[in-house]
């Protein structure tokens, strides 16, 4: 069976971007895959941070994915420092890829020019993050359209150790994005991606008073000023949110009304606050579930971790044996 992995920062709760870019689509895929997805305390300590903090928000983020349908029986899910390989070959990784690889990036470029001192991770955080997915030879990898660069480089290190170490052997499959229709979820100040650095974020565990508080004042078709101006629905944010969360008739409807100045925009919202209640209801009630059975999440955790160990290990094997690691 074809494996898949990907990773989420610990940034606790997921927010609907993470959740309707990837998340979502990782709970389809473990029906039909091998399925790993990890949580990426090694990447998150990156910069200032609160070590009880990161604490609360690594738990936070295993509740959030086991609530939003990523099931234990059906796929694997760990954190990834209980596996200790993915910085050894994160290291062996460092030393074959070129630096102006990663001085392109783009995250790089967009962090590094908002601090004062930057740190050699922020540098090497694509490294490690190819290293988490060559370490279980995956084949591909459910993320959104941000991360795509990214696998770019993960391809371009894979050929290359294998060129230089496997004989000529693929023994790193180049990973593949795995992208869906909702690979770029802007925030509800309709300006940038939706992301915790841009405060912009709705929380898929939010109490629906609070979204309904951010989804009032938020961003739509600029142009529609007066109630009765028509709106273009394919320029305005929340018509493409109706998208991911109502059913076609609805998203119809809505784009009905919207261009013919039925509704208001207040009107459109309060049936995207109806539909969210539908799909994230249930997710809530698990969320709550889990939270009082913190055993139940730390044992996915620990079987999770388990698996992975004895398939890194078993990768490591090889990658030392090749390279006269002895
Ligand atoms: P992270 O934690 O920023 O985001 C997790 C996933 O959510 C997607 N995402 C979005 N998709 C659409 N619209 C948005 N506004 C949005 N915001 C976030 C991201 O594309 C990602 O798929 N570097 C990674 C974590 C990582 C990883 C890996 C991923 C580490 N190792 C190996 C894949 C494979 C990151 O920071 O994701």
């Amino acid at each position: 069976m074809p494996r898949i992995f990907s990773g989420i920062q610990p940034s606790g709760e997921l927010h609907v971007g993470n959740y309707l870019g990837a998340v979502k689509n990782w709970v389809e895929l473990q029906h039909s895959y091998d399925c790993i997805f990890c949580i990426v305390d090694y990447h998150a300590i990156i910069g200032a941070y609160e070590p009880d903090d990161l604490r609360r928000r690594t738990a936070d983020m295993a509740v959030s994915l086991l609530a939003a349908g990523l099931d234990p029986d059906k796929c694997t899910v760990f954190v990834q420092s209980h596996v200790p390989e993915h910085t050894e070959l994160a290291w062996i990784l460092n030393t074959i890829t070129p630096i102006g690889e990663l001085e392109r990036q783009t995250q790089f470029k967009d962090k590094a020019q908002r601090q004062e001192s930057v740190v050699a991770g922020l540098l090497n955080y694509p490294v490690l993050q190819a290293a988490d997915i060559l370490l279980y030879r995956a084949d591909g990898v459910p993320v959104g359209e941000d991360q795509v660069q990214h696998l770019e480089l993960s391809r371009e290190i894979a050929r290359k150790w294998n060129a230089r170490f496997a004989r000529g052997e693929d023994f790193f499959p180049e990973p593949k994005p795995l992208l869906t229709a909702t690979r770029r979820v802007m925030g509800l100040d309709g300006q940038a991606k939706m992301s915790k650095s841009m405060g912009n974020t709705v929380g898929l565990l939010e109490p629906f008073d609070a979204v309904w508080e951010k989804l009032r004042p938020a961003v739509t078709d600029p142009k529609r000023v007066r109630r009765t101006d028509p709106g273009t629905p394919e320029v305005c944010n929340i018509y493409h949110l109706h998208k991911a969360f109502n059913p076609p008739e609805t998203v119809e409807h809505v784009a009905t009304m919207c261009s013919t100045a039925g509704w208001g925009c207040i009107d459109c919202k309060k049936v995207l606050l109806e539909g969210m209640k539908r799909e994230l209801g249930p997710i809530h009630e698990r969320a709550r579930e889990l939270s009082a059975h913190p055993d139940r999440v730390r044992d996915a955790l620990a079987t999770g971790a388990d698996r992975c160990r004895a398939l890194a290990r078993e990768t490591m094997g090889y990658v030392r044996e090749r390279m006269g690691l002895v």
